[in-house]
């Protein structure tokens, strides 16, 4: 079940857009880039200014993320299932470690679909993917 996820993980964006096209309307097919963007004043998001991964992490210290072309997949270049700091349990916890509070559960209702997607024929779970948007 683990190894067939993660397998899955490194299915392109392209290919999940098939998928998403039978399923219903998607706001975030391409997860992570999708909702993590800049966002201008009046665009409806609900944010304004720069939500970008890079920018954030690089508030917490985090190296420069210069290498990267496709997120979330190549975080696992040192976020692998293996490392001190698996990609599933840091991506998963900085989104909902404290439910009450995380402004992901609260403000975008802490929903998997807007990172995992379903491939019905096969009947397994995928991670949405987009190119780096920095
Ligand atoms: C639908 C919107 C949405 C999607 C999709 C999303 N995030 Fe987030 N993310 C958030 C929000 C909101 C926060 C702020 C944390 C909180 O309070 O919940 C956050 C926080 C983060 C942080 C923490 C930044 C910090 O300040 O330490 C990282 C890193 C991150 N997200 C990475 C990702 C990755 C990688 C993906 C895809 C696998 C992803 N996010 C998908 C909304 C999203
Ligand atoms: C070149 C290696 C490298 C890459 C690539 C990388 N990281 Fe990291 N990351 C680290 C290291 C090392 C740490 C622990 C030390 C630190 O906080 O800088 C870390 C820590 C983190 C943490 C904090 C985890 C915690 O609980 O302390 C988050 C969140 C994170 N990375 C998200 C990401 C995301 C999302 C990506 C892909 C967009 C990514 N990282 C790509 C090396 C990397
Ligand atoms: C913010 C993005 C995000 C959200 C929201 C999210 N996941 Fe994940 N999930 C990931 C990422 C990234 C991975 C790791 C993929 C990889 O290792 O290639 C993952 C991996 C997994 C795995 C594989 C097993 C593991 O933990 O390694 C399961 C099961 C899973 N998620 C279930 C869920 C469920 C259930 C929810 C809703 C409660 C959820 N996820 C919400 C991003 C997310």
């Amino acid at each position: 079940m683990r190894n067939g996820i993660h397998a899955l993980a490194l299915i392109t964006a392209a290919g999940l857009l098939v998928v998403s096209a039978v399923a219903t309307a998607d706001d975030y097919p391409q997860g992570c880039v999708d909702c993590h963007r800049i966002s201008e004043k009046g665009s409806g998001l609900r944010y304004e200014g720069d939500f970008r991964i890079q920018p954030l992490l690089a508030q917490t210290g985090h190296r420069w993320l210069k290498k990267i072309k496709t997120v979330p997949n190549d975080c696992t270049k040192c976020h692998s299932d293996d490392s001190d700091l698996p990609l599933a349990t840091i991506v998963h916890l900085v989104h909902f470690e404290k439910p009450e509070a995380n402004v992901y559960t609260t403000e975008f209702g802490g929903k998997c679909a807007n990172c995992h997607a379903m491939d019905a024929p096969a009947g397994e779970a995928l991670v949405k993917s987009g190119p780096k948007n920095w």
